[in-house]
Formats: C-alpha cells, structure tokens, sequence
C-alpha cells in the first residue's frame, strides 16, 4: 500500500482510508476487528469514523478493537453536535473517551449548518489542537468558498488551519469538479473522498431491471433504485468494461476514484472483510489515460445534486453563515 502526503501537512498516511461506518450497523463487532486487522496488514493505517455513526457505537467499537494498534493508526473523526463552540470542546471529548484515546489524528467539522459562525468554529478547532486533543483539522462537506472563507479567518488570527477536506465522489456523484478539486489541486489540500461504490451501485450487486437483494443497503435506499433506471446504459457498459480487465465493478469504481486529480485518498467503505479483500487489489492496479477517459465518459458527467438533501440545499444558500 502506498503512503501519500497529507496535502500541506508532513504527514504521510496510506492511500486507502478504512471507512467504519458500517461497524456495528452491518457487520458486527468481531467482523469489524477483523477488517481492521486486515487494513492494518496490508498497509492501511488510515481510518475513518464519525461521532454519528450507529450513534456513538461504531467509535465504542473502534475503541474496543483498537486496543494496542493506536500507535499504527491515523484516526480521522467528526464532530456529532452542534458547531458551536461548546458543542465541538465536548464532542471531542465525547469521542476520545469513546475511542479510548488521548488524541485524534484528523478532526473534521462533519456537515455545515445553517447559521453557522466560521470566526468561531475554527477558534473552538484551535483550542482543540493547542490542546492536543487533535493533531490536524478539516471539515467535510463544504462548499469550496467557506473552505477558504474559514482559512482565511485561521490564518488572520494565527490559528490552525484545515488540511483537508473530505467530500463525496464517484463515477456518478461528479459535483466537486466544478470547485472542489480545482481548490485543492490549487491550495494542496488533502481530499479524502467517500462513497467511491455509490453506496454499492457500482459493485454488481444490483441490476437494471432486476429486484433491490432484500440483504444490502439498497433496499432501503431511493437512491439505488432512482440511479439503476437513470444511468441503466451506462452501468452496463461499466460492467462490461471491468470484466473485459478481469476486474471486479468495485475494482475498477476505486481505481477510477484513484486516479482523479485532486483525490489524495479515497475512502473505502465495506461491510465484510471480503469485501475489503476485493476492493483493496484497486490499490495495486493502474488505469491507463486512455481506460480513465473511457470509464469517465460512460456516464452523463454533467454536474447534478444527486443524494439531493443536504447538498441541494447547502449550493446557492446564501443564508448560511449568521
Ligand atoms: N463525511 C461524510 O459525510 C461521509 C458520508 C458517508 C460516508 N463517509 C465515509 O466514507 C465511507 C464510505 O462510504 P460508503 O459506505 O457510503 O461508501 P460506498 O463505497 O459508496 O459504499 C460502500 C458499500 O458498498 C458495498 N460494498 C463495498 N465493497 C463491496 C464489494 N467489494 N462488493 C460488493 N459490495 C461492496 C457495501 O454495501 P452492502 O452493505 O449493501 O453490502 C458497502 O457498505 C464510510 O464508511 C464513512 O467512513 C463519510
């Protein structure tokens, strides 16, 4: 597994991050431990959680199997409660007593919301780091202009700044090419990006005009069955393309995530260390230029707010900030 630089920080991490949101909502404790262990044996010592996830217990999990692998581990979590202030002073607290660590790695603004306050948000992260509970702090989910608006802030008042920015992107959900990832590239940011599978769409498991399995995340997500019909054409041709390479749909949705410019990491979620023992060979295949281009253009690249919800409503809001 090959380690990456942290955007403008020195610190080298592996170019896969372990995403846990699925440890304790769809694979239990003893099957988390077990991906975990594999991570750590193949290379990977990055790792993702978030205070929301199950509610606190995917990091009680975490906390659990951790045990004496902290030091080989670059955690990155999430702030659950409001972004005031008092709501980030105790959710880190919160979250290393959940985790059962003295200090977080990376510690991320989760969400923007509604009438937020920059100037006191990133006071509140530099207290956090002084106070060494974190060592580096970004956010998710911004919109490149407040990214920038609350570096500006921090670097006006000589405090910590964000080093990374973690944000959705796969072959369909295109969105942070327009500001995103020019940013980045521009700012040496660190993008660590999720949802490389479009929640699983892209692994085979599910198939135009055949039933949602009633065993997966799909079942219970509009998402899946509203993307199967819309982009049915170009889903097939994908398919084909990756068995063409004798490689698997996650495979090659990885690789492709890899290969983008501006993605440092991108963060592979699984619910099964099988899963995890598929989607990890993308780390030791390369798309050529030629294959990138094809697999980008299988897809209407057109920039839409597909998962809707919050994105929809954080573009063009300019009632955001107070
Ligand atoms: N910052 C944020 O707002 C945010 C939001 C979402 C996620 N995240 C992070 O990003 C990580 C990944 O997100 P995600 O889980 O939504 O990613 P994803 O890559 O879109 O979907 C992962 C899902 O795909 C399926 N899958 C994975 N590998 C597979 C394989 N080899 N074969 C067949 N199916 C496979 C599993 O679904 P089944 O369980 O149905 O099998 C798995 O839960 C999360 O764990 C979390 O750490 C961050």
């Amino acid at each position: 597994m090959k380690q990456v630089k942290l955007g403008s920080s020195e610190e080298q991490v592996s170019e896969m991050c372990l995403g846990t949101m699925m440890f304790g909502r769809r694979c239990d404790e003893k099957e988390s431990d077990r991906i975990l262990s594999f991570a750590l044996d193949s290379g990977v010592n990055f790792i993702d959680t978030a205070a929301m996830y199950g509610e606190g217990k995917t990091e009680k999990i975490l906390g659990r199997i951790i045990g004496n692998k902290r030091k080989n581990l670059f955690i990155t979590t999430k702030v659950h409660k409001g972004i005031d202030s008092k709501s980030i002073l105790e959710s880190i607290d919160e979250s290393l007593k959940r985790l059962q660590t003295d200090y977080i790695d990376l510690y991320l603004i989760h969400w923007p919301k509604e009438g937020m306050n920059p100037e006191e948000i990133m006071e509140a992260l530099n207290k956090v780091t002084e106070s060494g509970k974190t060592r580096f702090i970004g956010c998710s989910n911004y919109p490149a202009w407040l990214f920038t608006h609350s570096n500006c802030i921090a670097k006006l008042r000589g405090w910590k700044t964000f080093i990374n920015h973690q944000v959705c992107y796969n072959l369909i959900e295109r969105g942070i090419e327009v500001e995103v990832l020019p940013q980045a590239a521009a700012e040496n940011i660190a993008i660590t990006s999720y949802r490389p599978l479009a929640l699983g769409l892209l692994t085979g498991k599910y198939k135009p005009e055949q039933p949602i399995p009633d065993d997966s995340r799909g079942y219970n997500d509009w998402r899946i069955s509203t993307w199967l019909e819309r982009y049915k054409v170009g889903i097939l041709n994908f398919f084909q393309f990756a068995k063409d390479r004798e490689l698997t749909p996650a495979q090659l949705a990885i690789s492709w995530v890899r290969k983008s410019r501006g993605i440092t990491c991108p963060i592979v979620g699984v619910s099964s260390l099988n899963q995890l023992k598929e989607g990890i060979k993308a780390f030791d295949f390369n798309l050529s230029d030629p294959e990138y281009k094809e697999v980008t253009d299988m897809f209407d690249t057109s920039v839409k707010e597909e998962s809707g919800g919050e994105y929809k409503n954080l573009r063009r809001n300019l009632s955001l900030l107070k």
